[in-house]
């Protein structure tokens, strides 16, 4: 597999090295340059079958990185780490904002650890570091012959990149160049397994509320086209984030197809 000068080995033998052995191991294949790690993980959970051991798929680039509500995720091969951990045969697929929730908890405990910097929560998975996004993540089932299958797929900005115009107010980076990407996506992929084996485990609930930053905030979401307004008070068993409007009445947002922004 071909280097692409970051200076530290993206490789399967270096993710296996940082991957604890106690862990289930994953199944690990790493690409030079992909159209979306997502994307190739679907043809994976087809190829491999009757198989149930998780698969890591990593790229060094994205060259159609795919982003939730069917927009794009900028994924140079400099900058940034993109993987997708699929589960190719589940009992049933669990709901989907609560492995998002437990998906994002994961990454900014991986990255607290291993560099020291804490990050916040967007509701619904997006991790903010200064005020920038700073990590995507897009999970999806696909049933296929009878078996469901469980993608999770996370970009993560780990260095300055020059982001296209129309992403440069929003996207920003963790401003890392010490942390090795293998030793970053195996410290994601070892906090984040057990939830997805067991997704009735709900302990990823106090960190993500703890960091949460659109908790008593003023937030606007959009639904069925229209923007409404009010005070985000609570986050529930399952992810889903409580609202109070104008009027006093509650609305529990619980898709992440809801676009949530926070108001000044
Ligand atoms: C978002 O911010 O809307 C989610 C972005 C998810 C990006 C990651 S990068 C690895 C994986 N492959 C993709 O095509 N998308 C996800």
């Amino acid at each position: 597999m071909m280097q692409q000068g970051y200076g530290d080995p993206l490789t399967r033998e270096a993710l296996l090295s940082y991957l604890e052995d106690g862990e289930a191991l994953p199944r690990v294949y790493v690409y030079d340059t992909l159209d979306s790690t997502n994307t190739a993980a679907k043809a994976l959970a087809v190829e491999v079958g009757e198989d149930t051991d998780p698969c890591l798929i990593v790229a060094h680039g994205q060259t159609a990185g795919r982003g939730r509500m069917g927009r794009s995720f900028y994924s140079p091969p400099e900058s940034g780490v993109y993987f997708s951990i699929l589960l190719p045969s589940v009992s049933c697929l669990p709901d989907a904002v609560s492995v998002t929730c437990a998906a994002s908890v994961a990454v900014m405990r991986a990255l607290r650890r291993l560099s020291g910097k804490q990050t916040a929560i967007k509701w619904v998975n997006d991790l903010y570091y200064n005020q920038k996004k700073v990590c995507g993540i897009l999970c999806e089932g696909m049933t296929q012959a009878g078996r469901q299958s469980l993608i999770v797929g996370i970009g993560i900005n780990l260095r300055p990149a020059a982001f296209p115009e129309e992403i440069r107010e929003i996207a920003g980076s963790m401003e890392d160049g010490q942390t090795p990407r293998a030793a970053l996506i195996a410290a994601v992929y070892t906090e984040l397994l057990p939830y997805l084996l067991h997704p009735t485990d709900r302990s990823w609930l106090t960190d993500y509320r703890t960091c949460s930053m659109v908790l008593g905030r003023q937030v606007r979401w959009m639904r069925d086209g229209v923007w409404q307004e009010g005070k985000a008070y609570a986050i529930d068993e399952d992810g889903a984030l409580l609202v109070s409007d104008a009027h006093g009445d509650s609305h529990r947002l619980c898709t992440g197809e809801i676009s949530v922004r926070l108001t000044p």
